[in-house]
């Protein structure tokens, strides 16, 4: 059924590439990944740099704009991202509909893909100052959008954000302030976060950067498009993968039964994999692992949390996997994934909002990925074709026929 020498006259050239493995649907600037050596640069920085110099929003200066900002840059950028963080009132009736036992992400697709009912102005992609406020809309937004997902599913009142805190402590105070107390946001737990916002700003074309730039080629408006790579983001094979390791390692308990795990993890007529390892470009360790690594020791310790029994066995599945010669053969790695949940269940975030956070920082990635394809004077819709494998030509045949 497969005409491939007709494809071929049509287009030049045809190739069939499940899962894009060999294929590069665009030019860009943005996001350096050497998956053999464990590099990854944004804008041609090492993430270890940044991560440990820089923060967040001068992470999505360099990402939106391509140069790190002057300090009088970064002070403006830093004020008019400050001056978007309201949400439209209007939008405590969209959360106030969903169950309360909605997961946040089936939250945050909806209420994202609504900020564009409510900001018109920015739905205009031909106007490049429109694409920047709608950047800086969106970059301010996530956190509010974020905590209220959370404060919603716990059943307490949304706190407005506070714009005399930096980006990540006034996101803190959103989710974990509550009215009748005080609250005061710990400062090594946000340069924590800030941190783990930072790794997880931008990764090239992955799964859910490739969806917003599909769904921006036929001009979608940029709220619909982060909408789609949230929804894309949500499965367990990418940025699901933090909350799924980290119910792993519960379902692991101790250290003992590893052993039966990484047995299952080789079986191959069992689906399990090990959650938090392997990854498509890294076939080295992870350089975002490394730091996260680093960044989960310091909340433990910060948090006084000593002998934490899912760290435990983290560390020791993380030794036997390294030596295990079917994850040596096939390089597979721990991920950021692997330790990123522990991290965050520490701080007092549910599982459920491990994606969501993996979210609100990849937004900056989606934009500037977004703001790039439509500059880009090249850009075309997206639009794979396909091998053919259906029935050839047939007549219709009527119900009373078809016995
Ligand atoms: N545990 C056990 N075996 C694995 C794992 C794993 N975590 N990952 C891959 N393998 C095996 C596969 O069974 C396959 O074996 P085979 O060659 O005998 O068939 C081989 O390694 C290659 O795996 P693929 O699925 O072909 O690799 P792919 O590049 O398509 O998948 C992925 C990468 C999805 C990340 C995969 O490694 C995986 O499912 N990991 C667990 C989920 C996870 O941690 N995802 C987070 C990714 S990072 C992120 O999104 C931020």
């Amino acid at each position: 059924v497969v005409d491939i020498s007709k494809l071929y006259a049509q287009t030049g050239m045809f190739t069939y590439d499940p899962g894009f493995t060999s294929t590069a649907s665009c030019e860009s600037k943005i996001t350096y990944i050497d998956g053999d050596q464990g590099v990854l640069l944004y804008r041609g920085y090492p993430i270890d740099q940044l991560a440990e110099h820089g923060d967040f929003l001068e992470t999505c200066y360099l990402l939106l704009y391509g140069e790190l900002p002057t300090a009088a840059q970064k002070a403006d950028f830093d004020y008019r991202v400050t001056r978007h963080t309201m949400v439209h009132d209007q939008m405590n009736r969209f959360f106030t509909g969903f169950r309360r036992d909605a997961h946040p992400m089936a939250i945050m697709v909806a209420c994202v893909g609504a900020l564009s009912a409510f900001y018109h102005d920015s739905t205009d992609i031909s106007d490049p100052q429109q694409r920047m406020i709608a950047s800086m809309r969106m970059i301010a937004k996530m956190p509010t959008l974020a905590a209220m997902a959370y404060k919603y599913s716990i059943g307490q009142p949304f706190v407005y954000p506070q714009n005399d805190l930096d980006y990540t402590s006034n996101f803190l105070r959103m989710c974990f302030a509550v009215p009748c107390e005080d609250y005061k946001v710990n400062p090594v737990l946000s340069r924590a976060l800030d941190r783990i916002f930072i790794l997880h700003a931008d990764h090239e074309q992955n799964a859910s950067t490739s969806t917003v730039r599909l769904a921006g080629s036929s001009g979608a408006n940029p709220f619909a498009c982060i909408a789609a790579g949230i929804a894309c983001l949500w499965g367990p094979a990418h940025g699901g993968a933090n909350e799924a390791a980290l119910k792993m390692l519960e379902e692991i308990g101790t250290p003992d039964r590893i052993p039966e795990f990484i047995a299952r993890a080789k079986d191959k007529n069992d689906p399990f994999r090990l959650m938090g390892f392997g990854h498509r470009v890294y076939k080295n360790y992870d350089p975002r692992a490394k730091i996260m690594q680093k960044t989960t020791h310091e909340v433990l310790n910060e948090l006084g949390i000593k002998d934490d029994p899912l760290l435990d066995v983290a560390m020791e599945l993380e030794q036997i996997a390294l030596k295990d010669d079917y994850f040596i053969e096939k390089k597979l790695y721990p991920n950021i994934d692997f330790y990123s949940g522990i991290t965050l269940k520490a701080m007092g975030f549910p599982t459920s909002m491990f994606t969501v956070l993996f979210a609100l920082a990849r937004t900056v990635g989606w934009i500037a990925q977004w703001s790039e394809m439509i500059e880009d004077p090249s850009q075309r819709i997206g639009r794979p074709r396909q091998l053919y494998t259906g029935p050839t030509e047939r007549n219709y045949v009527t119900v009373a026929q078809r016995g």
